[in-house]
């Protein structure tokens, strides 16, 4: 039977949608011209070989996700799976290095992975992204960071955490790697399969795979910042003072060392929790390297791409959550016993005819869910309740700002939560 519906993974962008996805082109063309990047367009499809190449063929996009196909020609090709390759591949090969240095580049546009599909991971999404392409200069480094968090904030997300790293370059690395083997060997052989294959060719990535990381051997394993050799800790160190002078927040996250095998140095992610599974809204770091392995000369490069689909969720979410009624008070329940509901109705009354906007959970979710939504509902009382509450006739009070907690008797509370709200 015929299949007439689209490819799993693959959305329509419907004449109600098209104008936020105009709003963001709009916003990529003014900023990064703003920050003096010149447009860059390259094809949706290129030689597997560049991929193979630049994005390394230890990373899963190159291993598993790559819509790969072979022409009449008999070429193998490769829809882009992402936009850093393509990029650097068009600048050596029309050897834009012979123009001015650092070459600022953008792109947006559609990409390809063959990845299991959910909220915010498809298998055609569009990136914004920007590389600069021939300096090494830390201020590049911050430049490129803070055009990211720019970005994320005009477009409209507030508060995503940057999360910033540095994995070293070659030297540094193979001092890491020998320790890193060593430190993995005794748990080699239950590691998963994809781990097992990159135990010689690059270990790093088992830090960062989905299926081992959490692992305690996995957790303990000696950091790449430990074996920074003197410029890459020098390079390091002026990117975090750079960013402190822009202005620009971040935290340091050594297991940070991202998905694709190009990258040196610097390393960094705009992380939002708010939006599941797939929370990293914009991604990218160094590839000192790339430039000569794609048969260019020996030049540093630096980039991010950040996908389109996540910025409108985030957004989504965050407009949500700015448009749901504000509360006072969130009653959060631990365990089901009868008395623990009856008290939480009486003092879910006594708050409510004192004039203070509260409310409870009825769904009977955990009590790490109900916390979750006293902060998404803006409360700023979190009133306890569970066993030990009941047994004194009493309720643990804690302020959602300050975090300090305290327990008071069942009649005092009222009063004690109308001293917190009014703080
Ligand atoms: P990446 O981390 O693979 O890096 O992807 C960057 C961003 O693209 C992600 O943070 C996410 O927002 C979006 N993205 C990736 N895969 C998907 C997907 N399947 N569905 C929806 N969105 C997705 C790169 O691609 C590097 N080229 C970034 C870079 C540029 N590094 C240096 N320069």
């Amino acid at each position: 039977m015929a299949d007439f519906a689209r490819p799993r993974g693959t959305y329509d962008i419907k004449p109600s949608e098209t104008p936020a996805w105009q709003a963001v082109e709009d916003l990529a063309r003014t900023l990064f011209s703003h920050y003096h990047f010149e447009e860059m367009r390259t094809p949706i499809f290129e030689h597997t070989e560049v991929f193979e190449r630049g994005v390394g063929d230890t990373s899963d996009i190159v291993q598993k996700e790559m819509y790969t196909f072979v022409t009449r020609g008999e070429k193998s090709v490769t829809l882009r799976p992402e936009g850093t390759a393509g990029v650097v591949r068009a600048f050596v090969e029309n050897k834009l290095y012979g123009g001015p240095l650092p070459a600022k580049l953008w792109y947006l546009g559609p990409m390809f992975r063959y990845e299991a599909p959910q909220a915010g991971r498809n298998r055609q999404f569009h990136q914004y992204g920007v590389e600069v392409i021939g300096s090494s200069d830390p201020r590049v480094d911050a430049e490129v960071i803070e055009l990211g968090a720019r970005f994320l904030l005009e477009a409209g997300v507030a508060d995503a955490r940057l999360e910033l790293n540095s994995v070293g370059c070659p030297v540094c690395r193979a001092a890491h790697r020998a320790a890193l083997i060593a430190h993995l060997a005794p748990i080699r052989g239950s590691l998963c399969a994809d781990c097992q294959g990159r135990f010689e060719k690059n270990p790093l990535r088992i830090l960062d795979c989905k299926k081992d990381r959490d692992r305690p051997e996995v957790k303990s394993s000696p950091r790449i910042t430990e074996y920074l050799c003197a410029d890459c800790q020098t390079q390091y160190s002026a990117v975090k003072h750079n960013l402190d002078v822009l202005g620009v927040s971040y935290v340091e996250d050594s297991t940070l060392v991202r998905g694709l095998d190009y990258y040196t140095q610097t390393t960094f992610e705009f992380v939002d929790d708010r939006i599941g599974a797939k929370s990293t809204l914009l991604a990218g770091g160094r590839y000192n390297g790339l430039v000569e392995q794609l048969g260019g000369p020996d030049m540093p490069g630096i980039g991010f791409a950040g996908g389109v689909e996540r910025l409108l969720l985030a957004r989504a979410v965050q407009e949500e959550e700015e448009g749901a009624a504000k509360i006072d008070a969130y009653i959060v329940t631990f365990g089901s016993d009868l008395t623990i509901f009856d008290a939480s109705l009486r003092v879910l009354s006594l708050l409510r005819k004192a004039g203070v906007t509260a409310d409870l959970d009825y769904a009977g979710r955990g009590v790490k869910a109900q916390m979750k939504t006293a902060d998404r509902l803006g409360a700023r009382v979190a009133v306890l309740l569970g066993d030990e509450e009941v047994a004194n006739g009493a309720v643990t009070l804690r302020d959602l700002m300050t975090k300090e907690q305290n327990q008071v008797s069942e009649d005092a509370c009222v009063e004690a939560v109308l001293a917190l709200l009014s703080r």
